[in-house]
């Protein structure tokens, strides 16, 4: 018998109870519907609401639930419309006519947006620890390769010389935001909407401070309307999660071209590669390829979630149950993508001859070269044209610019002497890349301090 039986003089088609149903997907959140009540019960009794000793009475119940559902000793009933209804029919069964009363000055409306902002909450807290050390686990990767020279890329074109380390701390930078975003959205969405009711309030006298306070909330929302129907927080969270899978994509990706036979510039793990089932020779980087899918997905979750709150109107919409499936999805993929990411990353071979080799070839000192010339007083665009010119004369005479005979260089400018082979060494390129961010060991030992400092002080903020 459902639990609105008294307005109808019929029992719900089955196939509506099951397409109704959301316990199969928010039976997860039935830790925080039980704290989410508790609060509630408490602050009945405390605010004269209900008796004391119900109030009591029912908390014990609702602990006691808890207990048996974290044992395995209850189980959720399929049946059950969602989580509340399932944990306030269990609670009557036990207590009876105590039980009915938990639900005094509240709706399943506020009950909802109270539990999902609880669940995720949480959620984010692991899901920052696990972002904090993806971006730990690179920075000291980094720290081992501020002098592992590797062709910086432009439309995938080698273009300068920079280092692995600098490369790497890219991705660090990226995690970085991530981060912080988290801090944002776990902030803004820190304010409590239990006591909206329905959409309009109540008439008893609750104390909406008290619960919000219980709940370690900052305040309680402001307008009962925003509270029952505002689902931003989950918009915010599945954009902060569709950035952070956007980042391992790209990451993945590089590192998809960076263990073909192309570029072999590292080598992953036996333990985070696969074989192939016909050609024996295989060892495929399915991981990074599989991240990379995932992001297409996580990002669809994103898509679902604001097409569900697009043109719906105030307050709340059992559209709105449709909210769950989209951000557990993204939690959850997020949370095994960067889960599997981290032992990947760090058990990963760094192959640093086939980057200096890779660094040898495709003239990525030509623009040191045009600067050696600017240094001497020529204009750039006059330098930068000569060193064109000698970069087709390189090609044409399958040499590289430190190959080049001087008497080549002389002939084209006056200015070249014997330091131009010192001002094109890819080793000083690098170390005279030194402006602010740049990919100098010393720069980068500035950029690493920072990021490690400023990477302690974001995760500070999650408990
Ligand atoms: N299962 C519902 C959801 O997830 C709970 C709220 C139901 N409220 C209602 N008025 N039908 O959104």
């Amino acid at each position: 018998m459902a639990l609105w039986a008294g307005r109808f003089s019929k029992e719900v088609d089955e196939t509506v109870n099951a397409f109704n149903s959301s316990i199969s997907f928010d039976a997860r959140m039935f830790a925080q519907d039980i704290t989410g009540s508790i609060a509630h019960a408490t602050m009945l009794g405390d605010c004269g609401i209900i008796e004391k000793s119900e109030s009591e009475h029912i908390i014990e119940g609702l602990r006691g639930i808890l207990a048996d559902l974290e044992s395995g000793k209850l189980v959720f009933d399929p049946n059950a419309e969602d989580i509340h209804m399932f944990v306030e029919a269990e609670l009557t069964k036990r207590l009876g006519n105590t039980g009915k009363r938990l639900h005094t000055a509240r709706s399943r409306n506020d009950q909802v947006a109270l539990d999902i902002r609880l669940y995720l909450r949480d959620e984010i807290d692991e899901i920052a620890r696990l972002v904090h050390k993806l971006a730990v686990t690179i920075c000291d990767i980094a720290e081992q390769h501020k002098e592992t020279i590797l062709p910086g890329y432009t439309h995938l074109q080698r273009a300068q010389p920079i280092t692995f380390a600098h490369h790497l701390l890219c991705y660090a930078q990226m995690l970085r935001r991530d981060l912080m975003r988290l801090v944002d959205t776990k902030e803004r969405m820190n304010e409590c909407p239990l006591g909206s009711g329905a959409l309009a309030g109540t008439t008893y006298p609750i104390d909406r401070w008290q619960t919000a306070k219980l709940l370690g909330f900052d305040k309680p929302v402001d307008n009962s309307l925003d509270g029952v129907s505002d689902r931003d927080f989950c918009v915010e969270l599945c954009c902060a999660l569709s950035l952070i899978m956007t980042h391992l994509s790209r990451f993945s990706e590089e590192i998809i071209l960076w263990c073909s036979w192309e570029f072999k510039f590292i080598e992953l793990d036996d333990a985070y590669a696969t074989g192939s089932s016909i050609m024996p020779q295989k060892k495929n980087p399915d991981v990074t390829e599989l991240i990379r899918g995932k992001t297409g997905r996580v990002n669809g979750d994103l898509v679902t979630l604001l097409s569900m709150l697009k043109g719906l109107p105030l307050a709340y919409n059992k559209d709105m149950q449709e909210d769950k499936e989209a951000i557990f999805d993204a939690i959850d993929n997020v949370k095994l993508c960067v889960k599997t990411f981290i032992p990947m990353l760090s058990t990963m071979r760094v192959i640093k001859e086939n980057m200096r080799k890779a660094a040898a070839k495709g003239f990525i000192n030509a623009t040191d070269c045009a600067d050696y010339l600017v240094k001497k007083g020529m204009p750039f665009r006059d330098a930068y044209k000569i060193t064109g010119t000698l970069v087709a004369k390189c090609i044409a005479e399958d040499l590289t610019l430190e190959t080049l005979p001087i008497e080549s260089y002389r002939e084209m400018s006056e200015l070249f002497a014997d330091d131009v082979y010192d001002a094109i060494n890819l080793e000083n390129c690098v170390m005279q890349r030194n402006s602010y961010g740049g990919p100098s060991p010393k720069a980068v030992t500035d950029q690493l301090d920072e990021l490690r400092y400023e990477l302690e002080q974001a995760i500070g903020c999650f408990s």
